[in-house]
Order: structure tokens, then sequence, then C-alpha cells
């Protein structure tokens, strides 16, 4: 039998690159990487041709519109790349009895609830892009019921542009900065969350339907600086503002936080605390 293949799309993104990084604790799969010249998600004659020909067992959709605030004005963009190329993409799945793994967000969420969302939860997006991603969630169950949907939140990693790459830059700049204090949620960091999926593929039994997968343990924006300060020992000041001291065109939950017991319980798996992933992250930072 031939070794199973398994497509990355977006694999120039925070969680497409820590596929690289996992790939060889998984050494009975076949990985693809394929960036957005490989894969241009708005280019349906393209991705036939590459699902033709790579014949998938598996495509992990990591690409994804991301820019927040910019979909704002974007809407058509961050719809077309987050919503209807995800049909496109659960569309090809389908045909070629691919199992399609897609990631979606906290920010489906509107943020009024007081204990940490559970999947079943009612979705109500304050943004664009949230709405864009519920729209791809959609999208994605609609042309590929057998699709696992992963929501996740507060990615941070060694790859792309994040909030820990940000602050390690700013904290080292500044004497001092502001974070927003009152937006709870958990960080998630990208290499566990690829480690989580190859579990759930490598598991062998596929349960369809949408999961929560996020670090354990919960903080606001200002919590996560002011640990990312302790783990570079800066002398940074930071201080604790509310979001209406930082407008953002996109509106954000105030609260966010994901339940992961459906995710844990279906699949066995061990989350780490945050705390401990953003440590060996900001190791590997520092040691390059
Ligand atoms: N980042 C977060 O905090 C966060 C939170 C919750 C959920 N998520 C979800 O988690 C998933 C992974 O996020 P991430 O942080 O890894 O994202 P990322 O670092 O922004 O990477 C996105 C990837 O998508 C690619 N892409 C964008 N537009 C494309 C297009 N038109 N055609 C093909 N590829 C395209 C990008 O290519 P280029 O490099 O060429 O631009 C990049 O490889 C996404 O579904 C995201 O919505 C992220």
């Amino acid at each position: 039998m031939s070794t199973p293949g398994i497509l990355i799309t977006g694999s120039t993104g925070q969680l497409g690159s820590s596929f690289r990084q996992v790939a060889h604790l998984f050494p009975g799969y076949d990985f693809q990487y394929a960036s957005r010249e490989d894969l241009p998600l708005d280019d349906m004659q393209k991705m036939r041709e590459v699902f033709a020909s790579v014949q998938p067992r598996y495509c992990i959709n990591c690409a994804a519109y991301t820019a927040v605030d910019k979909a704002e004005a974007e809407k058509e963009a961050a719809f077309k790349i987050n919503a209807e190329a995800v049909g496109n993409i659960a569309k090809l799945c389908n045909e070629h009895h691919c199992r399609l793994i897609h990631i979606s967000t906290d920010y489906v969420f509107n943020g009024t609830s007081a204990i940490p969302y559970r999947e079943e939860d009612d979705i109500n997006p304050l943004n664009v892009y949230g709405a864009s991603k519920a729209a791809g969630e959609r999208s994605a169950l609609q042309y590929c019921p057998d699709t696992i949907i992963i929501r996740t939140s507060w990615v941070f990693s060694e790859y792309g542009k994040n909030f820990v790459k940000t602050m390690i830059s700013l904290m080292r700049s500044r004497e001092e900065i502001s974070v927003v204090n009152d937006q709870t949620g958990a960080p998630t960091y990208a290499p566990d969350l690829a480690s989580a999926i190859m579990k759930i593929i490598s598991n062998g039994h596929w349960l369809p339907g949408i999961y929560h997968y996020s670090n354990a343990g919960k903080t606001t924006w200002f919590g996560f600086a002011e640990a990312i300060k302790q783990m570079i020992s800066s002398n940074c000041r930071i201080n604790p503002i509310p979001s209406s001291a930082y407008p953002t065109p996109a509106q954000r939950p105030q609260y966010s936080l994901l339940n992961t017991d459906k995710i844990v319980s279906a699949y066995g798996l061990h989350i780490r605390d945050w705390k401990e992933s953003l440590q060996e992250c900001v190791h590997k930072l520092q040691s390059v």
C-alpha cells in the first residue's frame, strides 16, 4: 500500500510551517507542502490540477485570509478565501475521497459568554473575518460532510507574524508599551496544534464535526505580554489598557476561551499549558 499523502495548504503560514517541524514524528505519511503560489485558493482550475496530481488522502487547510482588521475594508477578498475557496476545497476533497481538516477561529463567537465556548454553542461573529470564517465552516460541512473543523485561538509560533514576535521586538526597542487587558482567551502554539492534528489523523478513528483546540489555561493580551517579558528578561514597562483605548477597525470578542473537552476525550490528547509552550517558542526564537 502506498504512503498516505497529506496536502498542507498555506504552507508558508504559522500553522503550515509548523507541520515541517513535527513531520519527522509521523514518518508514515508523505507531506506535500503547498504555498500560495503552488495552490492559489482563488484559482479553482489550479486547485483541481493539484488535487489530480497529488491525490492526497488528507488535506489540512492552513491557508486563510487572516488580516482581521484589513478584512473590514476587504470583505469580498476575505469571503473569497475564507468561505468560497473553502467550499471549493471541500468539493475537491469529496470528489477525491480525501479527508479534510479545516481550521477555524474563536472569532466566530461574540464573546458574551462567561464560560468557555463549546462546539455546539451559537456563533455570532463580531467582525468580517469572523463572519467569513463562519461561512467557511458551513461551506466545508456542506460540500464535504466528512470534514473535521478545528477552531483555534491566539496562534503563535516562531513563524510568520504573531503577537509573541511583535512583543519581543517592541520590548527590545521601547521602554514602555500598552497592551489591552480586557480580552480573555487562550494562546495556541502552532506546532502543538500541528501535532494534535497529526495525532487525530494517525489515530485511525475519523470522527467528523467541529472541535475546539487551544493550549490549556487562560489569559489576557496583557497577561500574555507579561509572560513574554518575564521569559526574555525585559525591563520594558507594560501598561494594561482597555480595548476602548486601542481602537481597531475590527471589533474583537471580550471573551473567547474555547472548551477543549471534546477533542481531548475523542482523541485522548494531552494539551500543554500555554506558558509551557510559550517557553519553548521563546527559547527557539532566542536561539536563532
Ligand atoms: N493567527 C491566529 O491568531 C489565528 C487564530 C484563530 C484561528 N486561526 C486560523 O488558523 C489557520 C492558520 O492560521 P495562521 O496563523 O497559520 O495563518 P497565517 O500565518 O496568516 O498563514 C496563512 C497562510 O495562508 C496563505 N494564503 C493567504 N491567502 C491565500 C490565497 N489566496 N491562496 C493561497 N494561500 C493563501 C498565506 O500565504 P502567504 O504567506 O503567501 O500570504 C499563508 O501561507 C487559519 O485558518 C486561521 O484563520 C488563526
